[in-house]
């Protein structure tokens, strides 16, 4: 299976170790053998139509390079600037994963990148949630109209399967609404400040760790959530929303006087989105004994069904290899699906 990898920060480079850790396995249990022929990154591409080896472009990595500088059998390299879209999502490849950063005002350059190899027949894996959260109802229809994949396990949840848990799990029954905790990094900073710590302390670490987004100010203020609840009201609950449709605001205006007060009467603050009537993310009162309180970088969302009534999910919504795992969940269903064509 033939791959164009748009990205090759933290979740990026994960994927690549994944792939190589998960190789036999993969070829095994699944039949596929995934080549990597063209990783983009912040500065350069370069395409190998052989495939490209995960183990040299890691190195080039960790010496803070651009893949610019991979020189082992390239067909093509280049800088970032000069490289030609339409050009690159014109190889022979099935798959199409972008990695990039979330760009929740426009949601470009991933956007773009998205539209152009659907039209160009490649099947799409997305972990970018700027492209679902504005434009959603149109990427499904175009996708459906070139009768291709686009999957984006990974754009809720890190690893957990919230939105297959939903979507699979529940089908037949019918989702009046969810709560949830959304963002791994305002949870781990709300977690941490009960500890003690002071905010830009908690900030920091989740940066170092790779939790945050590129710009966390997309996480403090609410904005990540509120994408991820777009893209969870769309595909669960048929709504046609965009981000324009959310109330949101975030956690910047928390105090840890007002947190310890709150803990001595058994509650915490916790940031909440919520689809019913209306969609909202809001620091909300939370019981500390109420299964949504979850600590951490954990992600849980509360589904209210009609028949199975309340269902609670809860797992590691940020970090690098949970999300590369949602990731190579979509390519192994993609590789499903191809089979049966
Ligand atoms: N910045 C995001 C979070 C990453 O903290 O939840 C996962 O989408």
């Amino acid at each position: 299976m033939r791959i164009i990898l748009f990205g090759f920060g933290i979740v990026g480079q994960s994927f690549a170790k994944l792939l190589l850790s998960r190789s036999d396995d993969l070829y095994t249990r699944y039949g596929i053998k995934p080549r990597i022929v063209s990783v983009i990154d912040s500065k350069g591409y370069v395409i190998s139509q052989t495939g490209l080896d995960l183990e040299r472009l890691l190195q080039i990595k960790k010496n803070r390079k651009s893949v610019y500088e991979y020189d082992y059998n390239v067909t093509l390299k280049g800088l970032r600037d000069e490289l030609d879209i339409d050009d690159l999502l014109s190889l022979d490849a099935e798959c199409m994963i972008d990695v990039t950063p979330s760009n929740l005002k426009s949601g470009e350059p991933s956007l773009s990148y998205i539209t152009t190899a659907i039209k160009h027949g490649k099947n799409v894996i997305t972990a970018n949630k700027g492209p679902l959260a504005l434009a959603f109802p149109s990427l499904i229809e175009l996708a459906r109209y070139n009768n291709i994949m686009l999957k984006f396990s990974a754009t809720v949840g890190g690893g957990t399967p919230i939105l297959e848990f939903a979507k699979h799990c529940l089908k037949g029954d019918d989702i009046r609404a969810l709560r949830g905790i959304l963002n791994g990094t305002t949870n781990y900073i709300l977690t941490n400040m009960e500890n003690g710590l002071d905010f830009n302390d908690a900030l920091n670490d989740a940066k170092e760790k790779g939790y945050a987004e590129a710009d966390p100010s997309l996480d403090i203020d609410g904005y990540d959530a509120a994408a991820k609840l777009v893209i969870l009201a769309n595909w669960i609950m048929n709504r046609k929303v965009t981000m324009k449709d959310v109330e949101f605001s975030g956690i910047r205006d928390i105090k840890k006087e007002e947190m310890n007060k709150l803990l001595k009467k058994g509650y915490t603050i916790k940031l909440i989105a919520e689809c019913n009537d209306q969609l909202a993310v809001k620091p909300r009162e939370v019981l500390k004994s109420d299964p949504l309180c979850v600590n951490g970088t954990l992600n849980a969302v509360t589904f209210v069904s009609e028949h199975s009534g309340e269902l609670t999910i809860i797992g590691k919504g940020a970090g690098g290899m949970e999300t590369a795992s949602a990731i190579l969940r979509d390519l192994i269903e993609i590789r499903e699906d191809l089979g049966k064509i």
